[in-house]
């Protein structure tokens, strides 16, 4: 295992990957060898379960095209990945030659996603149809910061996913170009690499077609692909990255949502104390007697143990904290009966009562899927750093975890597409505070990410 995550995951009993293998498109079946703070964690845990024995081969998600040279492999989040062009001030062309030059920056790279969102391993999607490369990555990010491609040069995609705000926005709905805004609250755009369909209702089949979209939105970046491709081409240092990282066709608008994709699955967040207790958790929850047996039976195990133990109580969860985490996952709490997965998020969509009480409800899934059933549905987000994205929900009604804690209390908002996942809690106030204090500690680290540095 490379040094590189093992400084980044702190420990490493939480290593195993899956192997995307050959040209399929298909991601493959979740690798038998499951090891402690991986799946354990995601799938409810059932309390008596025993710690597996742990395999350590970590396969990295490997990209399809076998024959091209893979790099060695990389953990997404490492600061080098979104440092940017080394360097100070705007890139010059001197610059991004020298960048593009080196053969490196353009082998399709094994990607091992950080402790925790590593059970999601076997959900990555979309680098298969869209090698993930350092230059790739490095060319959305200067897209991503670049105001360029709004109509009047005003608004960047962090305009809206600002990294200072959780990667969303802390007003309710996201603020286009001349103030504009929609009816929609801005989702945060980190950890998409495990996430499908885009957009509060799903409509964008992939991260791919979703960049491209705010592009031409007339209330967000109120541009034409047309004349955004006309500009991005136009500059010079733009134009020979898109040469050299998409060969003849250059600069397009699908190749312009495919460095952008790229930049947004490098955006993954690292470890929470959340995922450092689930790491411990299967043997705290061992008996006493057989968790001391460990130590002669298997020496190797108990070290895993102790390395756990050590990372968690370096990241600890409060008392209250662990409560929640038991809440969330019980039946009675009901939360992963959606928020659930290496993201805490289900990828479904779920009507729980937002906004229905409007006289003319946004009726979300349903615009799309036109199906009865998909009224008022929405996407469930994650709570990966949900604290510090406020404020919630798609309509961005609710401020405070409190609020939308209380949301659920209340069995959501009553009317005739409810999701039958949502009942009444009756909970208790400290109940309550639990909850908030483990959605708070579901807050892990965030890559380094250069925010300057375009092309001049
Ligand atoms: C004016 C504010 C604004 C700008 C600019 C903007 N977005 Fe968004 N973004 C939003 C809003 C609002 C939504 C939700 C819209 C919906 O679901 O209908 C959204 C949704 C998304 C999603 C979907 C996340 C999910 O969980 O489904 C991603 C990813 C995203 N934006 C990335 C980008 C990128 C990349 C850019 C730049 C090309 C960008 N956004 C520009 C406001 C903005
Ligand atoms: C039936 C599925 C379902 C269940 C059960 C559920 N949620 Fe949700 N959750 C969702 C959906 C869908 C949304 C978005 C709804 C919307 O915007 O209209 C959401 C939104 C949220 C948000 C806001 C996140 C954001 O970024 O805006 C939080 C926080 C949250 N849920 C926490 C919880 C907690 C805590 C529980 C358990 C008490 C829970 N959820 C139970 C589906 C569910």
């Amino acid at each position: 295992m490379p040094n590189l995550l093992r400084s980044f995951c702190g420990l490493c009993v939480c290593v195993t990957t899956l192997t995307l293998t050959g040209c399929s498109k298909e991601v493959p079946p979740p690798a038998k060898s499951v090891s402690l703070g991986s799946s354990a964690p995601i799938e409810a845990t059932d309390p008596t379960d025993t710690p597996a024995k742990t395999d350590d081969s970590a396969a990295p998600v490997k990209p399809a095209d076998s024959n091209a040279t893979v790099s060695a492999e990389v953990l997404l989040g490492s600061p080098e990945l979104t440092a940017g062009i080394p360097g100070d001030g705007p890139l010059t062309a001197e610059q991004i030659q020298a960048w593009l030059e080196k053969p490196e920056n353009h082998a399709p790279l094994e990607i091992v996603l950080p402790m925790g969102l590593m059970a999601g391993s076997k959900q990555v999607q979309g680098i298969a149809d869209n090698l993930m490369t350092r230059a790739k990555i490095e060319l959305g990010r200067q897209l991503y910061y670049d105001t360029r491609l709004s109509a009047d040069n005003t608004i960047s995609c962090a305009s809206c996913h600002d990294p200072d705000e959780g990667f969303a926005k802390h007003t309710q709905f996201g603020v286009g170009i001349k103030g504009q805004t929609g009816g929609r609250n801005a989702p945060v755009c980190y950890n998409r690499i495990v996430s499908g369909a885009q957009f509060w209702d799903g409509r964008a089949p992939t991260l791919e077609a979703q960049a491209v979209g705010p592009i031409a939105n007339p209330i967000e970046m109120g541009n034409t692909h047309e004349k955004a491709v006309e500009t991005v081409a136009n500059i010079a240092g733009y134009e020979m990255q898109f040469r050299v990282i998409f060969g003849d066709e250059g600069v397009t608008i699908d190749n312009i949502g495919r460095a952008i994709a790229t930049f947004e699955r490098a955006i993954v967040t690292g470890p929470a104390p959340f995922d450092y207790y689930e790491a411990v958790r299967p043997f705290l929850v061992m008996k006493p007697d057989d968790l001391a047996s460990l130590k002669d039976d298997d020496a190797e195990l108990y070290a895993k143990y102790e390395a756990a133990k050590a990372a968690a109580e370096a990241h600890p969860m409060s008392a209250s904290a662990i409560r929640g985490r038991d809440l969330f996952f019980a039946e009675r709490g009901g939360c992963t009966a959606c928020h659930v997965g290496a993201n805490l998020a289900d990828e479904k969509f779920h009507n729980i009562g937002v906004g229905m009480v409007a006289e003319k409800p946004d009726l979300g899934r349903f615009e799309i899927s036109k199906d009865e059933k998909d009224k008022g549905a929405f996407k469930t987000p994650t709570i990966r750093n949900v604290a510090l994205s406020a404020p919630y929900m798609h309509d961005g009604s609710q401020k405070t975890l409190e609020e939308v804690v209380e949301h659920y209390n209340k069995g959501g908002v009553p009317n005739s597409h409810l999701s039958t996942k949502i009942k009444k809690l009756d909970l208790k106030p400290e109940e309550k505070t639990d909850l908030v204090e483990f959605m708070k500690a579901c807050t892990g680290e965030f890559p380094k990410i250069e925010r300057g540095r375009l092309p001049e």
